[in-house]
């Protein structure tokens, strides 16, 4: 019995180990995210998974920085993909409506009231709304003359990718979806959804080994 113990308590300890270190973060970027931590908005029914909220620059010329909120998974984090979700338009937010209206954990009802959803997508995957263009929801640009369209769109959504990377690398190493509705599926709006490089393969840590978990790309599209 004693034997048995110690063994189980050798294989959960090593499983432990193994599991924080793949999780393990240096103290800065840890720094970063708790910087963006959202403890609880006003309202919000209390919930167990963490949430992050903020600006990433994604043109410092321009001064322009893209908006995001981020859900862990509900359950075991770690173990889940990472979803970025973008809604269409042009011009719709994915955090007014994709988070607000249809599959985030809270949703926006009458008089502003906070209902946690129980189909949301963050049961399944680590959720990240994105709000762009530049001049979308929250996010903006401090130029008063600015590029906008699909490449800028496009561009500015992966430099996003890239920049958010930096501040959440544990992510580089889950399985990485893009999905979104209508407009989201112009191929240049997600052109990572169409053809996984060469863009995501420009991310470092994002380098494409056969066999890679890292390759785990895939796009929902509807009614375009
Ligand atoms: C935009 O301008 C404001 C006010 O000057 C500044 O605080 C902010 O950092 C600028 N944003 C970027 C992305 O440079
Ligand atoms: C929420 O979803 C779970 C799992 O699908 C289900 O067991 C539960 O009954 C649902 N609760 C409500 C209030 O719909
Ligand atoms: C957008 O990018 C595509 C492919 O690089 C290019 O052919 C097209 O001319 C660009 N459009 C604009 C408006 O810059």
């Amino acid at each position: 019995m004693g034997v048995l113990k110690s063994a189980q308590c050798v294989f959960l300890c090593v499983f432990a180990l193994a599991s924080r270190i793949s999780w393990a973060l240096d103290p800065e970027t840890e720094a970063l995210q708790e910087a963006d931590r959202v403890w609880q908005i006003p309202g919000q029914p209390l919930v167990k998974f963490k949430q992050y909220s903020g600006y990433v620059t994604t043109d410092e010329s321009y001064g322009k920085a893209l908006f995001y909120w981020f859900f862990e998974a509900t359950q075991k984090p770690a173990e889940k993909p990472l979803l970025l979700w973008l809604n269409g338009g042009p011009g719709c937010s994915s955090v007014g409506f994709g988070e607000a209206q249809e599959l985030g954990p809270f949703l926006v009802r009458k008089d502003s009231v906070i209902k946690f959803n129980n189909y949301t997508w963050n049961r399944a995957a680590n959720l990240l709304f994105l709000d762009a263009p530049a001049g979308v929801g929250f996010s903006y640009s401090n130029a008063s003359i600015d590029n906008y369209g699909d490449n800028s769109t496009a561009l500015g959504s992966y430099t996003f990718l890239v920049n958010w990377f930096k501040r959440f690398p544990q992510y580089k190493s889950t399985e990485f979806y893009i999905a979104g509705e209508s407009y989201a599926g112009n191929k240049k709006v997600a052109p990572e959804a169409i053809s996984p490089c060469p863009l995501l393969c420009s991310i470092p840590g994002m380098s494409q080994a056969p066999g890679s978990k890292k390759q785990g790309i895939a796009a929902v599209q509807s009614g375009v």
